[in-house]
């Protein structure tokens, strides 16, 4: 089987001042300073991101904005662009979180032109998808994501997902301190690369990284991370700490 970099990802969500982020980034930096076969993401505030690319500068933290708008200018108040984002030193942007879906109006289709965009402007999408706890009790977890993963990739070509990364986070799963058993990730995520192995490319699906989301913490990383198809992790509440971001970090042990 193709060997995939471990990613784990911290989306610090509306968490944190500049200063604060600047001192999490910090001692971050200090705790996983020695860590190679594993790729370390965090994702501050769009206000934190130019301080913390400054305290991260020459490590191996990869910095990533928690979401941008598709147009590279204009008069779109209160919105960021991608080249903002390349500038603010970020490699990554989490595009279609399930929070952004609920409460910002956030679409499939709105998604996909966020993915191209991020493309174009050379940032490594992080795109998420997940049911939500009643699509999982109807028995339409699968369907819900197909449809989330052909809308969100609509009419994308191969060579335009070379850097995709995708997380499957089941929206009853975040914030909430259920996490889905290894069992329930595994089986998504399974499904979610045949999907993509079907829908784009098998060389593609077999290469791509599929991260959990929800609730993941110290406790539960490793037998998540044990399975064949997580190949990482999108933490929320566990990854503003640095000392238990780092525990996830080093789920090796
Ligand atoms: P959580 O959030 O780890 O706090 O459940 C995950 C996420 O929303 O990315």
């Amino acid at each position: 089987m193709q060997k995939r970099l471990p990613l784990i990802a911290g989306n610090w969500k509306m968490y944190k001042t500049g200063d604060e982020a600047a001192q999490t980034a910090k001692r971050l930096k200090e705790l996983v300073s020695g860590v190679s076969d594993v790729e370390v993401m965090i994702a501050p505030p769009f206000t934190a991101l130019c301080q913390v690319a400054v305290e991260i500068a020459g490590g191996n933290i990869a910095l990533g904005a928690q979401n941008m708008h598709w147009e590279s200018e204009g008069a779109y108040t209160g919105e960021i662009a991608p080249g903002m984002l390349t500038a603010a030193g970020c490699r990554y942007v989490i595009l279609g979180h399930s929070e952004r879906r609920q409460y910002f109006g956030e679409t499939d289709q709105s998604v996909n032109r966020k993915i191209r965009a991020a493309v174009a402007a050379g940032l490594k999408p992080v795109f998420c998808i997940g049911e939500s706890e009643s699509q999982r009790e109807a028995g339409q977890t699968f369907s819900v994501l197909d449809k989330q993963i052909q809308n969100g990739l609509e009419s994308f070509l191969l060579q335009d997902l070379e850097s995709l990364v995708v997380a499957y986070e089941p929206v009853w799963a975040i914030g909430t301190g259920k996490t889905a058993t290894k069992e329930q990730a595994q089986e998504v995520h399974a499904h979610v690369r045949q999907r993509l192995a079907e829908m784009i490319d098998s060389g593609f699906a077999q290469k791509l990284r599929i991260l959990y989301g929800g609730s993941v913490k110290p406790s539960n990383v490793k037998e998540l991370m044990a399975m064949p198809d997580v190949d990482g992790a999108l933490v929320g509440g566990a990854s503003l700490d640095p000392e238990t971001f780092s525990q996830l970090v080093h789920y090796q042990g």
